[in-house]
C-alpha cells in the first residue's frame, strides 16, 4: 500500500460511480425512451390503451399481465430474447413497428421497463431447448397438420378453415388464423423454428393453442408448414 489516500479516493469514486448509480441513470433513460417511442401505443402505464394504441386492432400488448404472443420460453413465458426480436424487427401485419435503429443496450433497457410494468408476475422464461437430433418427416407433418391445424388454418394454409371464422383472443377481440402461405406475414419468423416454439407454446392471450404432441410430431408439422406451406410471398 504506497498511497492508501489515493486508494481512498478511487474506492470512494467507485462507490459513487458503483452499480447502484448506473442502474439509477439506465432505469431513468428507460422511461424516458419508452415514454418516447412505446407510450403512445402501450400506454404510459403499460396497459396497451395508449391514445393511438387504443384504435388498433390487435390492440398492443397489456405489458402488466406479462402475457406475449411470440415466445420461445417453458411456461409460455417469454424469454429476453423473444421480447428483443420483437422490438428489433416489429411485428409485420400488426401495428407494432420495428425499433432496430435503437442501439442494443436501448433494446435491453426497455425490457426491463416492460418487465417492471407487471410488477411480482415479471416472468423472464429460460428457452425451451430446441430438439435435436430429429429427423423432421414432412407427409407426416402433413398428416398431423391435417389432424390438428386444418380446422382453423385450412387445409391450402391459408387461413380459411371451418372453425376460422368468431375466433376471439383473450381481449375478446375478433382474430383471424394466420395465412400461413404468405412467408411474410409470421410475425414471429418463418423458420422450422419458430413454428415449432408457436405450436409448443402456442400464443398466449390469442386463440391459438398449446400442442402437447411430442418433439418429433411437432417438428414434422413444422417442416410441413415451412416447406411445403410457406411460400416467399
Ligand atoms: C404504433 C403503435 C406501437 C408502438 C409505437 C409500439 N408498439 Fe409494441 N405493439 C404494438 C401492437 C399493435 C402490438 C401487438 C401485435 C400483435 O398482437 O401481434 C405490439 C406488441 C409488442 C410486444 C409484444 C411481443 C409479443 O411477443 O407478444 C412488445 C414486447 C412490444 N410491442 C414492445 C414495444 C416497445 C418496447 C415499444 C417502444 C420502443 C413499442 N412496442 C412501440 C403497437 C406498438
Ligand atoms: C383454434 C384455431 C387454431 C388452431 C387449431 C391452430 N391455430 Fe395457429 N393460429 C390461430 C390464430 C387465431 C392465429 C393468430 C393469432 C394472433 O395473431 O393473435 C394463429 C397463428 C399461428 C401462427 C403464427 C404465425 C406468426 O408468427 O405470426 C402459426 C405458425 C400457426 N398458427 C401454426 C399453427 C399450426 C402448425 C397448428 C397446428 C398444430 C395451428 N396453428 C393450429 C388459430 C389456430
Amino acid at each position: 500500500m504506497k498511497n492508501p489516500p489515493f486508494l481512498c479516493a478511487a474506492l470512494l469514486l467507485f462507490a459513487l460511480a458503483g452499480p447502484g448509480n448506473a442502474q439509477t441513470q439506465d432505469a431513468a433513460a428507460g422511461s424516458l425512451l419508452y415514454r418516447s417511442l412505446c407510450a403512445s401505443c402501450h400506454g404510459v402505464s403499460g396497459d396497451g390503451n395508449g391514445p393511438v394504441g387504443r384504435f388498433l386492432l390487435p390492440l398492443p400488448r397489456d405489458f402488466r399481465k406479462a402475457e406475449f404472443k411470440y415466445v420461445s420460453g417453458n411456461g409460455g413465458g417469454a424469454t429476453d430474447h423473444d421480447l428483443l426480436r420483437a422490438i428489433a424487427r416489429g411485428l409485420t401485419g400488426s401495428g407494432m413497428p420495428s425499433f432496430g435503429s435503437l442501439t442494443l443496450k436501448e433494446q435491453e433497457t426497455l425490457i426491463t421497463v416492460i418487465r417492471g410494468f407487471a410488477g411480482t408476475k415479471q416472468a423472464r422464461a429460460e428457452e425451451i431447448p430446441f430438439p435435436a437430433g430429429i429427423q423432421p418427416d414432412p407427409a407426416r407433418g402433413q398428416q398431423l397438420y391435417e389432424n390438428h391445424c386444418a380446422l382453423c388454418h385450412g387445409s391450402s394454409g391459408r387461413g380459411d378453415g371451418p372453425a376460422a371464422q368468431g375466433l376471439l383472443d383473450g381481449r375478446g377481440d375478433p382474430v383471424r388464423p394466420r395465412d400461413l402461405t404468405k412467408k411474410a406475414d409470421y410475425r414471429g419468423g418463418s423458420m422450422a423454428r419458430d413454428v415449432y416454439y408457436r405450436v409448443r407454446n402456442g400464443m398466449p392471450g390469442s386463440a391459438m393453442p398449446a400442442f402437447e404432441l411430442p418433439d418429433q410430431d411437432i417438428l414434422s408439422i413444422a417442416a410441413f408448414v415451412t416447406q411445403r406451406l410457406a411460400g416467399n410471398k
